[in-house]
């Protein structure tokens, strides 16, 4: 593809109506999955997405912001299809994506999720199970029901794969110690936190322009850029996990220190050469008061290293975007987009 020969200014592009186009543009798909499951299971799903309370009343809860359909349709967009091609993907990922925090908040033992209880909490842990399952079949079924070839299938199970290995490594991370040669490094870390947020998001981009029918080299491309943004995102999201306003976030407060997260944060502040470094393997150690480890993990430099890293994440995210030219509007879009999500925090 070649960029545009003109560069006459564009508007700025405004992100959060972007991701409402791009959820109205899924929304009938998404629904219609949803209708296929199990009423029971249907319902768990429905309130996962905002759509419903326990019960099945109808409400306008926050069900996310819609990151993963947004990507798969600019996906497709963006390489010159319809943004309606990129739809079977844009619900198989969202679909995918709500499956992993409803088993996830069961592991990580999280009570809320988007300010409300989390599903295992509404429900009961063996529904929600039960639940993530469902939408883990519709995602499937949805792919194939579109016709979707093999390539397309493989990327999601690709996906699914990686998202399942970097959720044993976060789970296995919490039972090691903070300091000592079996110590979390921080590139186990990065290889962590690609499988098990930079798969998906990576996926989305590029399952949305296959389906449009981009060239596998600007696949695996949006593939390359998708997955750094992952690494981003979950820089900053483990930078809002220890210091981000409830409120905004959703969560509880300090719950990822509490839990004994090997976060980006907690790890760059460790390996800093610093007395707060020699203070926090010893407060963590003996199981912290989160309020005082934050204040240390600070002062020894993890959240600015984390926002540096995630900044250089993106920056590595742009440069795999820029190789395929994005084109038009979509193209303005997926990289704003991609500033969006990283800068909640930089
Ligand atoms: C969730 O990881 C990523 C998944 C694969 C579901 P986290 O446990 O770090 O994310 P939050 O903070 O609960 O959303
Ligand atoms: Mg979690
Ligand atoms: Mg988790």
């Amino acid at each position: 593809m070649t960029a545009p020969v003109s560069s006459a200014p564009r508007a700025p592009v405004d992100v959060p109506l972007v991701l409402e186009r791009c959820r109205a543009v899924v929304r009938p798909a998404l629904s219609e999955a949803v209708g296929r499951m199990h009423p029971w299971v249907g319902e768990m799903a429905a309130y996962s997405f905002g759509w419903c309370e326990v019960g099945g009343a109808s409400t306008a809860a926050s069900g996310g912001k819609g990151v993963r359909q947004a990507l798969a349709v600019l996906g497709a967009e963006a390489t010159g299809a319809a943004g309606r091609a990129g739809v079977p993907a844009a619900v198989a990922v969202e679909l995918v994506h709500t499956f992993s925090l409803l088993h996830d908040d069961i592991m990580d033992g999280d009570p809320v999720r988007r300010r409300r209880p989390a599903v295992w909490k509404a429900y009961g842990t063996g529904p929600a199970v039960l639940a993530g399952d469902g939408l883990f079949a519709q995602a499937v079924e949805t792919l194939a029901a579109a016709g979707a070839d093999a390539s397309a299938m493989r990327m999601l199970s690709v996906a699914l794969g990686d998202l399942v290995a970097g959720q044993a490594d976060d789970l296995l991370f919490a039972a090691r110690p903070w300091t000592g040669p079996e110590r979390v490094r921080p590139a186990e870390y990065r290889t962590m936190a690609e499988r098990k947020t930079g798969a998906l998001l990576g996926c989305a981009v590029a399952l949305g322009a296959l389906l449009g029918g981009a060239p596998p080299p600007v696949v695996a491309a949006l593939d390359r850029a998708g997955r750094r943004l992952g690494l981003a995102f979950q820089a900053v999201d483990d930078v809002l996990g220890i210091w981000g306003d409830p409120e905004v976030t959703g969560k509880p407060v300090h719950g990822d220190l509490r839990e004994g997260k090997k976060t980006l944060p907690v790890l760059a502040a460790l390996g800093s050469p610093s007395s707060e470094a020699r203070r926090l393997a010893s407060l963590l150690t003996s199981g912290a008061d989160p309020r005082e480890a934050a204040a240390l993990i600070e002062r020894a430099g993890g959240r600015a290293a984390a926002l540096h890293e995630a900044r250089g994440h993106l920056g590595a995210a742009e440069a795999a975007l820029a190789d395929v030219s994005p084109r038009g509007t979509a193209g303005d879009e997926l990289r704003a987009l991609s500033a969006f999500l990283v800068r909640r925090e930089l």
